[in-house]
């Protein structure tokens, strides 16, 4: 059973910069929290999800300035888009804030003069270098020069990319402002730096004290043990952030103020909440539970400078902070250039996110460990968990149930098996809350195995052919859809587009953990609609196309005239295609276009037995097909075939299909393929029947 005294949990995800889109490798985070903080709350805790754009600095200010707006205006433009991206993935913040807000701007200045007022501050002038042109002082990757080991053009400040060699700034040979292209000049200013070595002890007992994965913590051991530096957290004007309160001009630095900003959108919230109260959460001592969700390049911000400042302005620290590794994609790093450097707009574009939030799950442990996403593996793995074996469940048995009147049976003929399900959910909790989401998706799709062996054995499509035994067939529905259901509520935290598709399908109010111990029966269900459509790999390369085409667009190569042409062409030839009948030279028309072998074979023709058939409401020409392909897939198809056929004279008949017919999103639902049938119409469809042996899921040749 799940825990009776609700907890109080805070949880954030980093906060994202406002100066650019959010991609796959912010995606990974965002779900895997939104995954974390949906369990929570289906476990009755009370868990609140705080994010905000991270709003200041020298980039953004930079990137304001060549959009010609405002900061303020660069900001709100990002923040709309990022909270358009954030939404539709379904990631489900209780407040999406902003760093540059009021809230922040105390939270920050007060935490400041907390640790200036206990001799945490120490001031000294330091050298920089300086753009003259621009009159700012420019952070090391707006430096570029030659490097002073090779001599190669075009280096950056720290590192050459072309012998590997590392110095400092000034060390560059012809060095240059990627600003303003003036030769920077050495500037003294004061700058303002926290005094972190102040923290050791309080570090090494913090970082050691649970509140890490113990592969950080190792790492941490070792940044400790050899000494800590003092962090500088001024920068001086311009700059787009917070003047110091007691030192006009100069501003903080943006890391000083970025993780101030999860106090502040959670300051914010507690404005129209009344069941949250800042206090309660931030107070020193505070028995409410506090976790951050980060990638594994800001540990030192999150594990040393912000524990320390912390508790050094008398608030509380994390309960822990959760790392994660790097997205790669197809085993390499995200790259522009190779189009896997994926925005997650371009990903919508294309493919439905549910598909990403369970591969995400499906292959995400509690490490630090990088993730790859192989797009091929992605494709199949969605397919084969999810529309063959999940939404398979309840596609081929609810038909059944609707049918003999959409009440479920009073009483369940399996309820042994049921209550394994109900009782398998311990487990799959105990997963959810270590962040062993890749084992808890793991136990879930052994369930869906078991339940898909279940409704085979049992065949309900045969049983229905067979005389007085209507019951029968609705206790096997029946027990099958109580399975589904025990199956949705384990994925609910990563599914909530199918967990609510799936309320709506079972009439039930929601799918919280504890409400799947009452097995459903004597229960009216409505009627199924198809939940999801196969992924299909054609998407996937339309996603890398388009982000391929993104970067040549960004980096000034977009496709040379002639292949530009020729585009245009390829679009013209299929307008007019579109138009009519083409005509043959001779102006006769061509009956039928040919097709290559190869694109012949394309098509994979399959042998299906209709295991259900129904009319559509509100359709004159359509009959709505359930087809077993073997191997325990069903299809749903649309096909017009009412003019010649009763739906109750097709059940049980073989029938030839295109399996992979990319499925089209109809008015009355989703169409996953086609029937083949010949004749001129009406009253004269006639269905392939193929006889003598053939059985669903053999290829026809
Ligand atoms: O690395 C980043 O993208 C930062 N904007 C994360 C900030 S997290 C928090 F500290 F604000
Ligand atoms: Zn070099």
């Amino acid at each position: 059973m799940s825990e009776t005294t609700p907890r109080k949990i805070l949880v954030t995800s980093a906060l994202p910069y406002a100066n650019g889109p959010i991609h796959l490798g912010h995606m990974l985070e965002y779900i895997q929290t939104d995954i974390w903080v949906r369990f929570q709350k289906a476990r009755g805790n009370l868990c609140t999800y705080v994010c905000a754009d991270d709003a200041h600095g020298t980039a953004i200010m930079l990137r304001a300035e060549k959009m010609g707006i405002t900061p303020e205006e660069q900001i709100a433009r990002v923040k709309s888009e990022h909270e358009a991206d954030f939404a539709e993935f379904g990631i489900g913040f209780d407040n999406f804030h902003s760093t540059h807000s009021e809230e922040n701007r105390e939270l920050a200045s007060e935490i400041y003069l907390a640790l200036r007022d206990k001799g945490h501050i120490a001031t000294r002038s330091i050298t920089q270098l300086y753009d003259p042109v621009k009159e700012l002082f420019l952070a090391d990757r707006y430096i570029k020069g030659e490097c002073p080991k090779c001599g190669s053009g075009d280096q950056y400040g720290d590192n050459c990319e072309v012998c590997g060699a590392t110095y400092t700034p000034a060390d560059l040979k012809n060095p240059f402002s990627t600003i303003s292209g003036a030769t920077p000049v050495e500037k003294q200013s004061e700058h303002y730096f926290f005094k972190l070595p102040d923290f050791q002890d309080f570090l090494k007992d913090w970082t050691r004290s649970g509140t890490l994965q113990q592969e950080v913590a190792n790492k941490l051991s070792e940044w400790l043990e050899s000494g800590l530096q003092e962090w500088d957290i001024s920068r001086d004007a311009p700059y787009f952030g917070f003047e110091i309160p007691d030192a006009p001009n100069k501003f903080f630095y943006v890391w000083l103020d970025a993780p101030v900003g999860y106090m502040a959108s959670f300051k914010n919230l507690c404005a129209r909440r009344d069941d949250l109260d800042f206090e309660e959460y931030w107070k020193a001592g505070s028995d409410t539970e506090l976790y951050h969700f980060i990638g594994k390049d800001i540990i030192n911000f999150h594990a040393l400078f912000w524990p320390s400042m912390l508790s050094a302005s008398g608030y509380r620290t994390p309960t822990a902070v959760n790392a994660h590794g790097f997205v790669t994609v197809n085993g390499a790093k995200m790259s522009k250039s190779r189009g896997t450097f994926i925005m997650a707009r371009t990903y919508l574009n294309h493919l439905s996110p549910t598909y990403l939030r369970y591969y995400f799950a499906a292959k995400l442990g509690s490490s630090v460990d990088d993730f790859d996403f192989n797009l091929e593996d992605f494709v199949q793995r969605v397919n084969s968990d999810l529309v063959n074996k999940l939404i398979n469940i309840a596609s081929r048995t609810a038909n059944f149930v609707k049918k003999s009147g959409g009440q479920l049976s009073e009483t369940c003929s399996e309820a042994a098996m049921v209550s394994d399900f109900i009782a398998a959910g311990e487990q799959i909790a105990e997963y959810y809350e270590k962040r062993e989401f890749s084992r808890a998706m793991k136990d879930i799709m052994a369930l869906a195995d078991r339940a898909n062996e279940y409704i085979q054995e049992k065949a309900p499509w045969a049983m229905s052919k067979e005389e007085g035994r209507e019951q029968d067939v609705l206790d096997v529905c029946s027990v099958a859809l109580n399975l589904f259901r025990q199956l949705m509520t384990y994925l609910a935290p990563v599914l909530p587009d199918l967990a609510d598709k799936t309320c709506d399908f079972l009439n039930l109010p929601d799918l919280n953990w504890d409400s799947r111990t009452t097995i459903l029966s004597g229960h009216s269900i409505n009627k199924f609609k198809p939940m999801l459509a196969r992924a299909e790999m054609d998407k996937v390369n339309a996603i890398l196309e388009e982000t391929k085409a993104a970067q040549e667009k960004e980096a000034g190569t977009a496709p040379a005239p002639a292949a530009a042409e020729k585009k245009a062409d390829k679009k013209d030839n299929k307008k007019a295609k579109s138009k009519g009948p083409a005509l043959r030279e001779d102006g006769n028309e061509v009956i039928a276009d040919t097709i290559d072998f190869p694109d012949f074979a394309k098509v994979d023709l399959r042998i299906a037995r209709i295991v259900a058939a129904s009319h559509v409401e509100g359709a004159d020409k359509l009959l709505q097909l359930t087809l077993d392909i073997g191997n325990g897939e069903t299809r749903n198809v649309f096909s017009g075939i009412k003019s010649a056929y009763q739906p109750e004279d097709l059940e049980g008949k073989l029938t030839v299909m295109v399996a992979n017919l990319a499925p089209r999103k109809m008015k009355f639902g989703m169409s996953e393929g086609m029937v083949l049938a010949a004749g001129p119409g009406g009253s004269e469809i006639f269905l392939l029947e193929p006889h003598e042996g053939a059985q669903p899921g053999m290829r026809v040749m």
